[in-house]
């Protein structure tokens, strides 16, 4: 007779090992579920991006929001988030006026999320979210960068900006600042902390240098 609360099924199981082919079947399964949720819910679109240059989708919170703006306060014209996410940085540019306020953002579930997150705030003409791979967007013509990204990208990043921003472009980073350029001003504490630079100063930084690592 079998103890009162135990199911029958679970009670059959009880005492009888798994076999390897049972572990294989297990970790096989396992292996599928975490790769697809991976692959069509949280990195989708990603497939010709290479593994390093990867950067998983965590939303700035209210208060870096609040950085970005606070740091390019003042300012006009074109704005861009690379990677942007549920289009919460680009939202916001458009609420403070700038325009065009565009997202670049690979994950076609973020994007679909962003055009809602504007139509909500009745913003869905003053901004635009398009499904493009951040470091194939030509940024000539960009006066405001906002990024969000992660350690690993930085650096190329970095080159990238520099052989594209004119000179009046600033740039604003959150958690993580750019590895070599020299920020104008920095916001905040901790997880909060954004970096912003003045694509001319940076530029004037490096050749100074430079010069003084050439020598006399
Ligand atoms: C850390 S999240 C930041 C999201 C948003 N900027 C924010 O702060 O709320 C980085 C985002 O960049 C996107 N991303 C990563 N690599 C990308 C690429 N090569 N092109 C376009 N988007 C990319 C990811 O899908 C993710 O949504």
């Amino acid at each position: 007779m079998e103890d009162d609360g135990v199911p029958e099924g679970v009670s059959r199981l009880e005492g009888r090992p798994v076999g390897g082919w049972g572990l294989l079947q297990i970790a096989g399964c396992t292996g599928l579920t975490a790769y697809s949720v991976w692959a069509f819910i949280l990195m989708p679109g990603f497939r010709r991006v290479p593994l390093k240059l990867q950067v998983p989708y965590m939303p700035a919170s209210a208060k870096q929001v609040a950085n970005v703006m606070t740091l390019l306060g003042g300012r006009s014209g074109k704005m861009v988030d690379l990677g942007s996410g549920d289009g919460r940085i680009v939202l916001a540019a458009a609420q403070c006026g700038f325009n065009p306020a565009i997202g670049y953002e690979l994950n076609p579930w973020l994007v679909r999320l962003s055009y809602f997150h504007a139509w909500r705030a009745r913003y869905l003409a003053k901004v635009s979210y398009r499904r493009e791979d951040l470091w194939k967007v030509k940024l000539n013509d960009c006066q405001n960068v906002a990024l969000f990204l992660a350690p690993s990208v930085l650096s190329l990043l970095e080159s990238k900006l520099l052989s594209e921003l004119s000179d009046d472009a600033r740039v604003v980073s959150g958690r993580f600042p750019l590895p070599t350029w020299t920020p104008s001003t920095v916001l905040g504490d901790g997880t909060d902390r954004t970096w912003a630079y003045d694509v001319k100063t940076v530029r004037q930084a490096l050749e100074s240098e430079q010069q003084s690592s050439a020598g006399p």
